[in-house]
């Protein structure tokens, strides 16, 4: 995303041959829990300093434990074993994380070049394209605004290693999985700039920038095409502050497109004060990523652009500031929305919904026949379900369960929470027809998705809730602090197996 630079993306590369020749700073050797004669696949030269450092027990090979040893008769600097716990774990998201864990301890000891090496239970087509979609994420970081005391190198080149066989499809999946990672990529690139820089209309150009040159259709509606199409819900939110908004509006058709159109909407609140309703003091910095919903589908769309898709997929990302000023609305405001409905504003901290509400209209008049919308929408998500899975709300219930298994094969965990009929006098106005915000903190996340629901209609439609997921406040081995570009993953999936789910 040129010029604002986050992340090397790494050149990633099979390599098919001899691990003692490859040429890196830092050839990565996993280990398995089970493994207590050593490795024997491995050859001579790496074998024997493996097997000699694991009689020492202190090797557990718990995953991402890290042991740096230095070999020799090898081409690599060093040698990274690494911890991959018992080979029945080994699965495809296993493979990602280690795939970060990898990169990223690379990168913290200075260095520039890895190479993974695959064997025993990490082989094969998906492990190798977890792995290489882990070393891609493990390339971003967080430390662009930084002059001085940058703590990791980065990630200039990388490397799969597999032996013999399946080289084509390995290839492939190689490739398929750097697309991937660098998706994610873009959506944390998004979310890490700070509120000053991204604005709605910067947000807007960048979004123009990133897919100039390519399949990816952008097209960008101003206040008056905003005003013209009456959304009153986004203006209204909008009002309080100086920046303007916009209306993003991504298209990917395929030649030969047959089938359903899928609408992909994001909420992209480029700062949230909470307005008049303003929110407290402590934490309110960490509303510059009230936007990775919209960020989440920049992401997923320039994946498409590189993996393709069966079917036609539209974005839509309403992207807003919500400021308290003198222009601000007010809770006693009653907006009308593109659809007619009318909203009596109860809280203008509930602004993502009003903002999603009209996007959703405006998805369907677009000709989505299936939606999803994305969203840093309620804190009770958060509390509901912690920093682990996201909140998955939908009708009907196929449609959601399809979202569901793409949240699972992609790798994002998405749990459903439930929207029935009971909980709908939540949102019950005296003077309009909905307010916008119930009159308890109870079910919040559940009464969001309520709010959504009027504006979806009967098409299929789902949702998801990312409050407690899109941002990481503690670092893990396989997942560094800040933006998680979580979402990213099931909407390219959704989109790629379409055929699946009509
Ligand atoms: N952007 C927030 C939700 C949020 C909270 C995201 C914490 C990430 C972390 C949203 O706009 C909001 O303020 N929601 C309110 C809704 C309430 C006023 C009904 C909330 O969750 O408190
Ligand atoms: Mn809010
Ligand atoms: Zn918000």
């Amino acid at each position: 995303m040129p010029p604002h630079v986050f992340y090397t993306t790494p050149a990633l590369r099979l390599v098919v041959g001899a691990p003692a020749s490859i040429d890196t700073d830092v050839l990565v050797v996993p280990v398995f829990a089970g493994e207590a004669d050593g490795a024997p696949d491995l050859p001579d030269a790496l074998a024997e300093p493996v097997a000699a450092w694991r009689a020492t027990r202190e090797l557990k090979a718990e995953p991402y434990e890290a042991h740096w040893l230095t070999v020799a008769g090898i081409a690599a600097t060093r040698v990274l074993v690494m911890g991959a716990g018992p080979d029945t774990a080994a699965t495809p998201d296993f493979a990602r994380r280690f795939g970060v864990a990898a990169g990223l301890a690379v990168r913290a000891r200075g260095y520039g070049r890895a190479a993974i090496l695959t064997r025993g239970a990490l082989q094969g087509e998906a492990i190798v394209r977890g792995l290489s979609e882990g070393l891609t994420l493990a390339a971003f970081h967080v430390d662009a605004y930084k002059t001085r005391d940058r703590k990791l190198a980065d990630l200039v080149s990388a490397a799969i290693v597999a032996g013999e066989g399946g080289a084509t499809t390995l290839a492939d999946a190689v490739a398929h999985g750097a697309a991937l990672g660098e998706a994610t990529n873009v959506a944390r690139a998004f979310a890490h700039e700070p509120p000053n820089v991204l604005t709605p209309k910067v947000l807007a150009e960048r979004t123009q920038e990133l897919f100039a040159g390519t399949s990816i259709q952008v097209d960008v509606l101003d206040e008056t095409q905003l005003r013209g199409l009456h959304m009153g819900l986004l203006l209204g939110v909008a009002q309080g502050s100086t920046h303007v908004p916009r209306l993003i509006v991504l298209t990917y058709s395929p030649e030969r497109a047959a089938g359903p159109v899928l609408g992909l909407v994001g909420k992209a609140v480029t700062f949230d004060t909470g307005g008049i309703s303003i929110k407290p003091a402590e934490n309110m910095d960490r509303m510059k990523y009230d936007m990775c919903g919209g960020a989440a589908v920049i992401g997923a769309f320039h994946a498409l652009a590189r993996v393709g898709a069966p079917s036609k997929v539209i974005g839509i990302i309403p992207a807003v500031e919500n400021m308290p000023s003198g222009s601000a609305f007010r809770p006693g405001d009653v907006l009308t929305g593109a659809s007619g409905l009318t909203v009596e504003i109860t809280n203008t901290d509930a602004e993502g919904r009003l903002i999603l509400a009209d996007a959703l209209w405006y998805a369907q008049k677009l000709g989505a026949t299936h939606l999803v919308d994305v969203a840093t929408l309620t804190g009770a998500c958060a509390v509901a379900l912690g920093r682990v899975a996201s909140g998955l709300f939908g009708a009907p219930d196929r449609w959601r369960e399809a979202v569901q298994e793409a949240g699972a094969r992609g790798g994002d965990f998405l749990w459903p929470l439930p929207m029935t009929d009971d909980y709908k006098d939540l949102l019950k106005s005296d003077i309009a027809d909905m307010v916008n915000a119930a009159g308890t903190r109870y079910g919040g996340a559940i009464s969001a998705a309520l709010f959504l629901k009027a504006f979806a209609g009967d098409t299929p439609w789902a949702h998801l809730d990312i409050a407690g997921t899109a941002w990481a406040d503690e670092a893990k081995a396989y997942q560094p602090k800040g933006p998680t570009g979580v979402a990213v993953r099931t909407l390219v999936e959704l989109a790629r197996s379409a055929g699946a789910w009509v």
